[in-house]
């Protein structure tokens, strides 16, 4: 019994860890990402909840899959589900399952994931998007292992390890009153923090060669490279959307520039405009007399304007078609024709001039462009266009966007 105990908490040896590793693809050589690994070996083997905090992109999911890799679950379901995803009102029946007749619609009974996850480890995603009522519910699963199906009566029981990421400040949304104490404490039994991209620049050559070569295999491409000046500028991007958008971008920039070696002016192209515009590192001096600062002040605003400028007619000579850049690898459109100016247009053209976008296709563009910008950061394309996070989500899976 004591020897299957210790065979239990035994951590994996470095050899699995390395072959989790491989088979996950995670990449990089930072002394922040080596940090996540050890104390990913070290709560591995046992079933505390880890909750794993980090910008969108960072690499929350592949941390959790890690755990559940080298843990002794591994042969049993790695569950995913992103609070932020489901609708409001259906998250208590997708987590704990209905039986039939619950609600309108519920034809039939239906497991929720954490039976599903049975034996297994469920990852929380965005538990910061949890409302309240089912952070109770939750944490009574946490503590007793046990839940009761929606409309149901029956506790049942399950076996599943808890592991959770947020890319808010949850004690922060303890102090407002947004997100239960008990729950917060209980979940962060252990603490992983994923540093943004930026703060780890040295992860960003070995992740660039890493999607390539991934990428172009996949593909069958022959591809000719990045220059190091194109290197240089990735390191000096501040990546906001984190690994994924670096991600997005290697494959997206390769598939446009169709292999053929890129240098730094060819993928400052594909980096948003207000990148390059707004952020010249004007710090902003304080002991300045107060009529340099206006000036100042004045040439930020023109800079930010020249920048929106840029990308409304990038908007308008695109006719409202999406953007060559950051585009799902594969999605063919053509780049955004800059001649369309002095030429004259042809007769389809023309007629594609008349139309007038609706709505809907505004909508879409705006939130595209949101997400652009925050390069796929959910949060702050949500924060930018003023809607909540879960409307986001809804409305990327109605216009099919590539995020
Ligand atoms: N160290 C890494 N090595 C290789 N790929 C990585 C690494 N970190 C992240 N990625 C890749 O970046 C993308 C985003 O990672 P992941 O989904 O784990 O991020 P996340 O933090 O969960 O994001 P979100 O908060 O938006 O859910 C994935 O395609 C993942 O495989
Ligand atoms: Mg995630």
């Amino acid at each position: 019994m004591a020897e299957a105990a210790e065979k239990m908490l035994k951590a994996p040896n470095h050899a699995e860890l390395l072959t989790v590793r491989k088979r996950l693809g995670i990449v990089g050589q930072s002394p922040a990402l080596e940090q996540i690994l050890r104390t990913v070996e070290q709560v591995a083997p046992t079933d505390i909840s880890v909750l794993i905090i980090g910008e969108s992109g960072t690499g929350k999911e592949l941390v959790a899959q890690a755990i559940h890799e080298l843990s002794p679950r591994r042969h049993q379901p790695f569950v995913v589900v992103n609070a932020g995803a489901i609708p409001e009102g259906l998250i208590e029946s997708e987590l704990f399952g209905h039986e039939k007749g619950a609600f309108t619609g519920a034809v039939g009974t239906r497991k929720g994931y954490f039976e599903l996850a049975d034996g297994g480890t469920i990852f929380l995603d965005e538990i910061g998007e949890m409302p309240l009522e089912t952070q109770v519910r939750l944490l009574r699963i946490l503590e007793g292992r046990e839940f009761i199906r929606v409309g149901g009566s029956v506790p049942r029981k399950v076996d599943v390890r808890v592991v959770a990421a947020t890319n808010k400040d949850l004690g922060d949304m303890v102090r407002k009153g947004e997100f239960r104490e008990d729950l917060y404490y209980r979940l962060n039994a252990v603490k992983i923090q994923v540093p943004p991209l930026r703060e780890r620049k040295e992860d960003i050559p070995l992740l660039v060669n890493y999607f390539a070569r991934q990428f172009c295999a996949d593909n069958r491409i022959d591809f000719e490279g990045f220059t190091d000046d194109a290197m240089d500028l990735m390191m000096e991007y501040p990546w906001p959307g984190n690994v994924r958008e670096l991600k997005n971008l290697v494959e997206s920039v390769i598939v446009m520039e169709k292999g053929h070696r890129i240098n730094r002016l060819i993928l400052q192209r594909y980096l948003p405009v207000s990148h390059f515009h707004m952020e010249p590192q004007l710090p902003v001096p304080v002991s300045r007399p107060s009529e340099e600062l206006e000036r100042e002040f004045i040439y930020r605003a023109l800079l930010d304007l020249k920048a929106e400028i840029a990308q409304l007619r990038e908007l308008i000579l695109g006719k409202y078609i999406m953007p060559p850049r950051r585009l799902a690898p594969g999605v063919p459109v053509e780049p955004v024709n800059y001649d369309l100016v002095q030429s004259d247009p042809p007769e389809a053209e023309k007629e594609k001039d008349d139309h007038f976008p609706t709505l809907e296709e505004m909508e879409k563009e705006l939130i595209y462009r949101a997400l652009e910008k925050s390069g796929g950061n959910k949060r702050k394309a949500a924060q930018m266009l003023a809607i909540s996070e879960r409307t986001l989500y809804r409305k990327i899976k109605e216009y099919s966007l590539p995020f």
